[in-house]
């Protein structure tokens, strides 16, 4: 939650509380990577992601900010995109706020954008950001 908390801006309605990620924590299909950057730091990064049968979607991702830019999401992503492999997914999913430079982030990986979802996020103060979806065939 730290992380989260430090990474995304509340402005924008991307976080999840806490409530919401230990409800989705048992359900099938979910799991989540850590990463530190050594093995005795706290928890720099997380991503968090569901398979069910032959797709995956990545549901969170984020680096702290003191850690950003070092190759941690990146190797997060590599990750997810690994392990939903191997756990049999063929087409991957995420969704994005329009206006997040993490779009770059997800577009250099290879995702292309496959749709947008209006007024998905609600900021701080109401107001309504878009969602752009982006998938890959893998
Ligand atoms: C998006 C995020 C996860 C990227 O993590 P990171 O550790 O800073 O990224 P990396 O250092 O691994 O960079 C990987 C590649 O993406 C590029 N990249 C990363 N952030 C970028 C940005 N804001 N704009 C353009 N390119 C970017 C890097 O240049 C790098 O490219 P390269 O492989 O060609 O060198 C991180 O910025 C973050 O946590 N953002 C806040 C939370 C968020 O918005 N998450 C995504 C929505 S769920």
């Amino acid at each position: 939650m730290a992380v989260m908390e430090a990474a995304f801006d509340p402005a924008n309605g991307e976080a999840w509380n806490r409530s919401q990620c230990g409800g989705i924590l048992p359900m099938r299909g979910v799991e989540f990577f850590l990463v530190r950057a050594d093995e005795t730091a706290p928890v720099a990064g997380f991503a968090l992601w569901r398979t069910l049968l032959d797709e995956s979607e990545l549901l969170l991702l984020a680096i702290d900010p003191a850690h950003q830019g070092k190759g941690l999401g990146k190797l997060l992503l590599d990750r997810f995109i690994d392990h939903a492999k191997s756990a049999g997914a063929h087409r991957l999913h995420l969704e994005v706020r329009d206006g997040n430079p993490a779009v770059h982030f997800y577009e250099r990986a290879g995702f292309r954008i496959a749709g947008r979802r209006r007024e998905y996020y609600r900021g701080l103060h109401g107001e309504r950001h878009d969602a752009l979806t982006y998938s890959m065939i893998v």
